[in-house]
């Protein structure tokens, strides 16, 4: 069977090296749920300066507001997985975009801190669904040829999301209402994204998981612009050969797979990217900008930095290949973090640092947004087998929030246990075992289609051969 399941991928691999307006679209709106994680992961450093003001919050109550999405994300990317397999990937999208619109604009009216933290909880969890969902269904339905660049479109999302929550912090920080409006404008990103997905077709894999496979025929046919689609369908449906789905995360040959998605997760958490991201403007105070306006205003940059790189990076992801990208990129993070300790080390010379701690945070938001920003969601979104995709890569996922929380919440401890420099110290050690394991560890998919990888995993291949064409 895996002959013939080889045949199949080879002879249809013309069909799948087209794109055409259609696909673009499609994965265009589909990231448009990147905006909401982005935007609403982004968001709550302004706001929360205002949420304090108005509750008169302790410091241990701040840390849960800041939170509550984080702890909500991991609920819902650890509960979405079966979810996305039932219901289809578009369906869950399109509920989620519902959750999300709903408990955003619930939570720029609540009245007491307890419904804030609970409706920015559901928030979260919305945000913890699209954050898997969304590159699986771009997956699914891209071309082979260019699957790296369109799942990436999720990564240049959350960047710009980002962006878009520095922007509108700015722009009602003078308002009287300045949180609820910070928070409220989530329902617009939420707005377009529920009426986008009505109109998007469903995973034709996911549809031939369903056994649908007339519908199946009829939605690639659309996606691909062509009706000469029966090799691919072929070849969908040969990689479903067990039943048990659950069962198979068990199995002996799923190991590299999960333990990839696993540590692409932890590295891309673990060396650091979200102290940057939210709490870029107290490391430049560390470093020496007094002023609140600078702190901020550099923090921009570190934003625009990471939406210019992200797309830098997104046509290089399937010309020059994944490995290359996250070795490159994970070196460059590390030199950055090792200089940034030093800087922090020698603060006597106090007025380089502060030029050489923006120098070095430059370099390593751009190093991460050509490496591990959009490569690990990319990677988790093309290596678990159809049957159990959703499943699998909901577990990585998890496990990202999860690391994420864990670093959000002991960033300013370390800082005060091991100063700054033993910190970034830490992160820059973590980043060189980092490259150890992509080396080691993570495969070339550049071009390969997912069913060609879900057969290399089957044949029990190592984890780094799994992108074998
Ligand atoms: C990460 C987020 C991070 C963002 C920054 C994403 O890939 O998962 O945690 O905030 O990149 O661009």
């Amino acid at each position: 069977m895996d002959g013939l399941q080889g045949n199949a991928v080879n002879q249809a691999k013309d069909t799948r090296s087209h794109i055409n307006l259609f696909v673009i679209l499609v994965a265009s709106i589909a990231a448009v749920a990147g905006i909401l994680f982005g935007f609403d992961t982004g968001v709550i450093s302004g706001a929360i300066l205002y949420i304090q003001r108005e509750f008169q919050l302790s410091a241990t109550l701040e840390g849960v507001v800041v939170s509550s999405v984080l702890i909500g994300a991991l609920i819902g990317a650890a509960l979405g997985g079966r979810f996305a397999d039932y219901f289809g990937r578009r369906s869950l999208l399109i509920i989620t975009a519902i959750v999300f619109f709903l408990s955003t604009l619930a939570s720029a009216f609540v009245e007491s801190i307890d419904t804030l933290i609970l409706t920015r909880i559901f928030v979260g969890f919305a945000i913890g669904i699209a954050s898997f969902t969304a590159p699986l269904y771009i997956s699914e339905i891209a071309p082979p040829k260019y699957r790296g660049m369109l799942v990436s479109l999720n990564q240049l999302a959350i960047t710009i999301g980002i962006m878009l929550a520095y922007v509108v912090d700015t722009i009602y920080s003078q308002h009287a209402d300045a949180w609820r409006w910070m928070l409220g404008m989530g329902v617009v990103p939420a707005f377009i994204l529920l009426v986008g997905m009505l109109f998007l077709p469903k995973s034709p894999r996911w549809l031939i998981l369903r056994k649908r496979h007339l519908q199946a025929q009829k939605t690639l046919a659309k996606i691909r612009g062509t009706d000469d689609v029966n090799q691919e369908i072929e070849s969908i449906k040969n990689s479903l050969s067990e039943k048990k789905s659950f069962k198979l995360l068990f199995k002996k040959w799923l190991r590299p797979a999960l333990v990839i998605g696993l540590g692409l997760a932890f590295f891309q958490q673990c060396t650091g990217i979200n102290t940057i991201i939210y709490y870029a403007p107290t490391i430049f105070k560390f470093a020496g900008f007094e002023s609140n306006t600078v702190a901020i205003l550099a923090t921009s940059g570190v934003g625009l930095v990471n939406v210019l790189f992200t797309i830098i990076a997104l046509p290089l992801i399937d010309r020059w290949g994944r490995r290359p990208l996250l070795l490159m990129g994970v070196t460059g993070m590390t030199l950055s973090l090792l200089i940034l300790s030093i800087a922090f080390a020698l603060d006597a010379q106090a007025v380089f640092l502060k030029w050489i701690a923006l120098g070095s945070m430059v370099l390593y938001i751009a190093c991460f947004a050509m490496s591990l920003g959009p490569i690990m969601w990319l990677i988790i979104a093309e290596i678990f087998p159809l049957e159990i995709r959703g499943l699998g890569s909901s577990i990585a996922v998890s496990a990202s929030w999860a690391f994420n929380g864990i670093v959000a919440l002991t960033f300013l401890i370390l800082i005060e246990k091991m100063g700054s420099s033993g910190t970034f110290l830490l992160y820059g050690l973590l980043s060189v075992i980092g490259i150890f394991f992509v080396y080691k560890m993570v495969p070339e998919t550049k071009g390969v289609s997912l069913e060609k990888i879900e057969e290399n995993l089957r044949a029990g291949l190592p984890a780094r051969e799994l992108g074998k064409g």
